[in-house]
């Protein structure tokens, strides 16, 4: 006889990590992940609508050293070259990072590691650039200090990220037709819909991600002049290319006068 209680499915639980999850599925979609229209960045339009907004919204980023955080398959890190930044990237997913660096070579240096505790030099990098990442932090109060360590004074931090749970009416249908078109193209982009699920379950923003929410957090963490808007003429272009949208920009900065 077992001196232990016999243990139902139903009541087994991992043990897994959700951040082991989180790494597991992105390296995953590594491979594909490109092919998704809200994803790779697939004209010159979309990656100059990129850069003016990016350029006309962080004051005096272009020529700047910029940390890219969760850089991915390093399709963002494209836009902030192209604005003269010298970027670093990190990424928790070593496929990810692999992928990066094809692309982008020697001129970026990537770094594999955690974005909620980067592990980097305090007031190193003029900006701090993510794109789809603050969705699925686990403990963003700390992750937004830790980047405000990293920012110089008059840093600006910039966040493109999207309010996934609660879409408007056009980005839902858009992205359910990215999905269908995902599964049944011949370049299916490995899109796991329980895997992703599971994630989001557990995440800190899995109610969604509110711009209202995220300045005052960003206020808590001691970043000054926040806002947020719609990333104009983005959607556009990713409507245009059968993606979706519903996406939330901030830019805050770290406060010029002397640090608390
Ligand atoms: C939706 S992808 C976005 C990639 C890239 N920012 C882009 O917009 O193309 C999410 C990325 O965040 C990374 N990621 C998720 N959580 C992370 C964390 N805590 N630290 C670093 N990277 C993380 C994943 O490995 C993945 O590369």
């Amino acid at each position: 006889m077992h001196d232990v209680p016999y243990l139902h499915t139903t009541h087994v639980r991992s043990n897994f990590d959700v951040k082991e999850q989180i790494r597991e599925y992105w390296s995953r979609r590594s491979e594909t992940f490109d092919q998704s229209p809200a994803h790779g960045i697939h004209s010159k339009r979309e990656l100059a609508t990129w850069k003016r907004l990016i350029g006309d919204s962080a004051e005096g980023i272009g020529g700047g050293r910029v940390l890219e955080l969760a850089s991915g398959t390093g399709e963002f890190t494209r836009v902030l070259r192209a604005l003269g930044c010298e970027v670093e990237g990190l990424d928790l997913s070593e496929a990810m990072i692999e992928r990066a660096s094809r692309k982008h070579g020697n001129d970026v240096r990537f770094y594999l590691g955690d974005a909620e505790n980067a592990m980097l030099p305090d007031g190193r990098y003029d900006a701090v650039v993510c794109r789809h990442l603050v969705w699925t932090l686990l403990a963003p109060e700390d992750a937004f200090r830790d980047w405000l360590r990293v920012l110089k004074p008059g840093g600006h931090l910039v966040i493109i990220d999207g309010n996934w749970q609660h879409q408007a009416l056009v980005a839902k249908v858009a992205a359910r037709v990215a999905k269908i078109w995902d599964r049944i193209s011949p370049r299916a982009v490995l899109y796991d819909a329980v895997a992703h699920r599971l994630i989001q379950d557990q995440l800190y923003f899995r109610e969604g991600l509110l711009p209202d929410r995220l300045t005052g957090m960003l206020r808590d963490a001691g970043f000054t002049d926040g806002h947020t808007g719609p990333l104009q003429g983005v959607l556009a272009s990713q409507l245009r290319a059968a993606g979706c949208g519903a996406t939330v920009l901030a830019f805050c900065s770290r406060s010029a006068g002397p640090s608390s």
